[in-house]
């Protein structure tokens, strides 16, 4: 049987970075799930359809083709067999997602990929609802988390490093946005699983926050 890594938590708690260094370290996959969330975005962002457009997005998104591939252990995320890594990072996109993930269509759809891989794969997969729903069986679970301010200033460091516009306070209020979204959506919504181990990567640095994760992985797996 496959073994996996759930990881969960809410946006700029520092899930991709961690899962990515976890992941390299016991040569398992790392499966970003956030990013089909956002390759779905896209879709129906350039298909011009409303966040608020339920239909249109129950409708649009059985077309939507997404898979995942593997270059050099980089994820790609393929939308109707183009790589759209370059597209998905965006504010829009993200804000996109968190709107279009409460639909249940869209989640069945990709939960149901993201099962497969994992099925077939030793994972390290982040998300919002790995632990709770995507792989309710995992043996290691963890629900990272930091303070909203430490995760905006994280943003918004990132976006500065690429040289993108930001605005701290925006970033902060889109973040509070997005979480309050995440957290009290119907279907599947982003909470601790009870066998989750709780880490606030607040005060920790990246090597701390990988380590304890191993550290979980080697006792559990
Ligand atoms: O982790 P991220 O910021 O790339 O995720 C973008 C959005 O996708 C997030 O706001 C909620 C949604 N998402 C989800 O509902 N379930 C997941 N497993 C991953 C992401």
């Amino acid at each position: 049987m496959s073994r996996s890594v759930a990881i969960d938590g809410p946006a700029g708690a520092g899930k991709s970075t961690i899962a990515k260094l976890v992941a390299k370290e016991l040569g398992f996959i790392y499966v970003d799930t956030g990013a089909m969330y956002r390759a779905m975005a896209l879709y129906l962002l350039r298909k011009g359809i409303d966040r608020n457009d339920t239909d249109g997005i129950e409708s649009a998104c059985e077309l939507a083709d997404i898979s995942l591939d593997y270059v050099d252990g980089q994820q790609i995320v393929l939308l109707m067999g183009e790589n759209v890594n370059g597209y998905i990072r965006t504010e829009e996109v993200g804000n996109m997602a968190s709107a279009s993930s409460v639909n249940p269509k869209v989640r069945e759809k990709l939960v149901s990929l993201q099962q497969k891989l994992a099925s077939e794969k030793d994972v390290v997969m982040d998300g919002r609802d790995i632990g709770t729903v995507v792989l309710p069986d995992s043996r290691c679970k963890i629900y990272l988390t930091a303070s909203t301010a430490v995760r905006a200033k994280r943003r918004y460091d990132e976006l500065v490093a690429k040289g993108a516009d930001a605005d701290l306070a925006q970033i902060e209020a889109d973040i509070a946005e997005r979480d309050e979204r995440d957290m009290t959506r119907e279907h599947s919504p982003l909470r601790r699983a009870e066998d989750a181990v709780l880490i606030d990567s607040s005060d920790m640095t990246i090597e701390e926050v990988k380590d304890r994760i191993l550290e979980e992985a080697g006792k559990k797996l």
